[in-house]
């Protein structure tokens, strides 16, 4: 059975100019787009299929990240269920100039694979070994449930 550290992705990025706002902040859906591409890669190593994101849980932005930090980002699949898989995300900025890194955003998103009609696949069951694996495993039962609460009460909303 596959492990979560099978499914680890680092994706490491320069923020250039074209990636920053007025004030040489790092764009907010830039950061996103690498999230989201990070995490599908997760997701695609752990079932070897072509994968659709789901959901993106709320992402914060703890600290700004400037032009010319290193942006690290760090995805693992915490846990499969029938159809879906959770990915858990990390992002640090670095300054080259000084080597040091601060966590600035963390995230939850869930990831589908779907067959040649977009019709979800089965995922392989995880399993997690070491402690953090296993407690982010307990928890993603909890994530789920809120989330999937959430995408009925806003089904209910649109009418
Ligand atoms: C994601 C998608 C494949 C789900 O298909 P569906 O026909 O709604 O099928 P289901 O309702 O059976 O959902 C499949 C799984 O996704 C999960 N899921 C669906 N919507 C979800 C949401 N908003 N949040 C979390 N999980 C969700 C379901 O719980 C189910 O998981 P499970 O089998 O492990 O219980 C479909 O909605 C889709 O193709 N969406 C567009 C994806 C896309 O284009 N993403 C790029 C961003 S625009």
């Amino acid at each position: 059975m596959k492990t979560p550290s099978n499914s680890l992705v680092v994706m490491t990025e320069l923020v250039l100019p074209n990636d920053t706002n007025y004030l040489g902040n790092l764009l907010g859906g830039r950061l996103m787009h690498w999230v989201d591409i990070a995490a599908a890669l997760s997701a695609m190593r752990h079932s070897g299929k072509v994968c659709v994101t789901a959901s993106v849980d709320q992402i914060t932005f703890d600290e700004p990240i400037k032009l010319g930090h290193v942006v690290h980002i760090t995805s693992i699949l915490t846990r499969a269920f029938k159809t879906s898989m959770e990915v858990y995300v990390q992002v640090e900025r670095e300054d080259p100039l000084n080597g040091t890194r601060t966590r600035t955003s963390d995230a939850f998103l869930t990831f589908v694979a779907i067959d040649q009609y977009g019709k979800p696949l089965p995922a392989s069951p995880l399993s997690p070994e070491t402690d953090e694996e296993k407690h982010r495993y307990e928890e993603a039962a909890m994530r789920r449930e809120i989330r999937l609460r959430a995408r009925e009460a806003m089904k209910a909303r649109r009418g």
